[in-house]
């Protein structure tokens, strides 16, 4: 079979599973299969494959297929300008968790040397990439699972940031002080996972259900600023609750399709 007839049957396999994204998808796939650019798919598409190529091409396809999220078959996903690692030990970096880190930036324009914990920090994409774009910062990251702290250490390694790891529960036992708390906490209801898309079954659950640490950040971060992301039905009212208990300079932001997704206050003492 040649390569143009491998990707044909990819793409078809993976749109009768319910993929949105069939060719894009089943490109990235084979394209990391044969360890091709993607443009290659296309240059060689009248080259036959190897027997051994079809193999490794088929097994990514099926798994996708399953509905194992791409960034986990893939084995990486980008993250603003970093490569991260990503497998079943922690969520895949989403696309408006980049905004959040825009978010950090904005707020510590201006103020050297911050000092930054990035709460729940998974593959270690926020606290990687703020040090990324933030050379001078003091990062810590935490997490309360020790196979995503795992992760988040080797991605600190393969990118060369240095960035402390501390296996806890939320700000648990951290002194501080700090300039800005980041999060990106759990915030599916335990009620809503089935209804929504299969590719999350494959993600840690803690990583998704809401079990209240949004609730306890607000009620234990007293440092800085403190930025979240949020379920977009939710923004609002947790806007509402950082103003309650004290927070200063409390605004909603939007990720790039427009949902109020992320809340950032300020803790003034
Ligand atoms: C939604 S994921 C976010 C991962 C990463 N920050 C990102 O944005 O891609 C939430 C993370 O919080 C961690 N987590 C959940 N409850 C926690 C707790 N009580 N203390 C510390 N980490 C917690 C989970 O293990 C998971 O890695």
């Amino acid at each position: 079979m040649t390569l143009a007839e491998v990707l044909n049957g990819a793409v078809d396999y993976l749109a009768a599973r319910g993929i949105d994204t069939p060719r894009l998808d089943a490109e990235l796939l084979i394209a990391r299969a044969l360890g091709l650019q993607r443009i290659e798919l296309y240059t060689q598409h009248d080259r036959p494959l190897t027997e051994g190529e079809r193999a490794r091409a088929r097994e990514l396809v099926r798994r996708r297929g399953a509905r194992e999220p791409l960034a986990y078959v893939l084995g990486d996903w980008d993250f603003r300008r970093l490569t991260l690692k990503t497998d079943e030990r922690a969520l895949v970096p989403r696309p408006e968790t980049e905004i959040v880190v825009e978010r950090c930036l904005a707020l510590l324009d201006g103020t050297a040397e911050p000092r930054i914990v990035d709460v729940g920090t998974g593959t270690g994409a926020i606290a990687l990439a703020l040090k990324h774009e933030r050379p001078d910062a003091r990062v810590t990251a935490t997490d309360q699972s020790a196979g995503a702290l795992t992760l988040a250490q080797e991605n600190a390694r393969t990118n060369a940031l240095e960035v402390e790891f501390v296996q806890t529960d939320l700000l648990d036992g951290l002194a501080g002080p700090f300039e800005l708390v980041v999060s990106n906490p759990p915030y599916v209801a335990a009620d809503e996972l089935a209804s929504l898309e299969p590719e999350l079954a494959h993600e840690p659950e803690d990583a998704l259900v809401d079990r209240g640490q949004t609730q306890r950040l607000i009620e234990t971060a007293r440092f800085g600023w403190l930025v979240l992301e949020v379920h977009e039905e939710r923004a609002h009212d947790i806007a509402a609750e950082l103003s309650r208990v004290g927070f200063a300079d409390v605004r909603v932001s939007q990720d790039l399709a427009g949902r109020d997704r992320i809340v950032e206050g300020r803790w003034i003492p």
